[in-house]
């Protein structure tokens, strides 16, 4: 057996699977976000270590087999957060995540640092809010007595792997997450600590996603039950590892992945193609393969935000009650997900979201259909650039909380117009996780290998003509009002 964690913004997810890729147990533990002000997302880094802690030990206690069959865990990790932490690796502050966008002032001052293409050419990427380097900097200038006592700082897996194992490393598909990662060369860029005025010992040493990195402590063992034996792999940053997780591992192959956040995800084998910064390009969880990203900030968001607002006691399923009996365009209701910024293609922390064409006839279950319809055209500005770039999109796999829902699976094939296959299991992530831990034992030659076992297809979606259509005329619409909008919140 391994285990795959998945340590998400909204919950930590951990997944038990054997060796014929069957997940066999299931455990998930929720937490939430502290958003002291507009623009700011935190999490306590504790927290994920009392829930994961948590989540393994139910895991343990179903378990009927032998803990010593348990033979490797590896991580999923939101991408981003900065966990600094002191001499001692005690956590100094609270995470800042990567949806938090105080950092607007620090990504100009990379830029008039380092400068727009210096930074593209190290990084592979521009400066974005989310980003880690900016977090570094704010807390520099904000709260430079934290960061004088800081020693090293890690992304939300790699603490939780620490405190799993007393090792301190960061791997290259979340260190590429940074903006501190020469992502060609797969060094720490020196040079960029340098010039933006950061302690290069503050960045750990790298590994591989699936390096083995250590075992279980005999605390965090005697705490869940598990084996001292469970050998820990380093993991991957959470879009990597859906990546691996749905079969993402060769040229052509497109992912469309809707968590808190939605991304649209593209397989690249070399590291040179020019996008010029307009989509993020991430070292992937394969060794020296790359990813392309384009990353809607607020997508399963969206959705949990006009829950949480218009219908707290009421279970997910219910809010959708009657999606599919909404008509396509929700009865003129548009919505655009900037609820808490945008990132693809936009790259701006201050739009905010809005609904078009309220009537007094619409119902709530209208405007989440709008919702969801709104984030899915999020994600196709992501696929149109792609297309733009050469690309040809015409299956798309889809996991995450999007993928659970029959009806917004069959929008996402119209919005996207291109098939849409739905995995046994939509849990992208963790599954990757898993694949990573199981061919860090050594059960198969190659990460492909393992995910053909792991992964199964369940369903597919094909574009209706007719609805392909309508959403394009409805998409026009939905561009216009990023520009129309924009000087509201300026
Ligand atoms: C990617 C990003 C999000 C997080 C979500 O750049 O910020 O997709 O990884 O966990």
């Amino acid at each position: 057996y391994v285990i795959g964690v998945d340590l998400g913004t909204s919950a930590v997810k951990v997944l038990l699977m054997n060796v014929s890729g069957e997940v066999c147990k299931e455990v998930s533990k929720s937490y939430p976000l502290i958003q002291e002000k507009s623009g700011y997302s935190e999490q306590d880094p504790n927290e994920w270590v009392e829930k994961t802690t948590e989540a393994l030990k139910e895991l343990v206690e179903q378990f009927d087999g032998d803990v010593a069959s348990i033979e490797g865990i590896s991580f999923s990790g939101q991408m981003h957060g900065l966990v600094l932490l002191d001499e001692e690796f005690k956590v100094q502050r609270n995470a800042i995540l990567w949806n938090d966008t105080r950092t607007t002032e620090q990504c100009q001052q990379i830029y008039d640092l380092v400068g727009e293409e210096r930074l593209l050419e190290i990084t592979k990427n521009p400066a974005l809010e989310g980003f880690t380097l900016p977090k570094l900097l704010w807390v520099k200038q904000n709260e430079s007595e934290i960061l004088a006592k800081s020693k090293v700082f890690m992304l939300p897996k790699d603490y939780l792997r620490y405190e799993m194992t007393g090792a301190v490393h960061m791997e290259y598909s979340d260190a590429a997450g940074t903006l501190l990662l020469d992502v060609g060369s797969k060094e720490w860029s020196t040079e960029l600590c340098e010039v933006v005025g950061i302690n290069p010992e503050l960045c750990p040493p790298l590994v591989e996603s699936h390096a083995h990195v250590g075992n279980i402590t005999e605390d965090f063992a005697a705490k869940t039950g598990l084996a001292l034996t469970t050998k820990v792999f380093a993991g991957g940053a959470d879009n990597a590892c859906g990546a691996i997780g749905s079969g993402i591992l060769s040229e052509g192959k497109t992912l469309c992945s809707i968590g808190t956040s939605g991304v649209v995800l593209s397989y690249e084998e070399r590291n040179d193609r020019d996008f010029g910064g307009k989509v993020h390009y991430f070292n992937h969880g394969e060794e020296n393969a790359y990813y392309t990203m384009g990353v809607t900030l607020a997508a399963g968001y969206s959705l949990s935000w006009f829950k949480d607002t218009f219908a707290a006691e009421e279970p997910f399923e219910q809010l959708l009650t009657g999606l599919d009996e909404v008509p396509v365009g929700a009865n003129g209701l548009l919505f655009t997900p900037y609820i808490v910024g945008e990132r693809t293609p936009h790259a701006d922390a201050v739009i905010r979201g809005s609904f078009i064409g309220m009537d007094a006839s619409h119902k709530r279950i209208d405007f989440a259909r709008a919702v969801i319809e709104g984030i899915t055209f999020s994600l196709n500005e992501s696929i149109d650039i792609f297309r733009e770039s050469g690309k040809t999109i015409d299956t798309i796999i889809s996991i995450g909380g999007g993928a659970k829902n029959e009806t917004w699976l069959q929008i996402q094939a119209d919005v996207f117009n291109a098939t849409i296959v739905k995995l046994k299991s939509e849990q992208g992530p963790a599954v990757g996780a898993a694949i990573l831990a199981a061919y860090g034992c050594g059960w198969y030659e190659s990460l492909e290998k393992c995910a053909d076992t792991f992964i199964q297809q369940a369903q597919t979606y094909s574009p209706n003509p007719e609805n392909v259509e309508k959403y394009q005329q409805l998409f026009k619409l939905y561009k216009q009002v990023y520009v129309q909008t924009k000087e509201l919140n300026e």
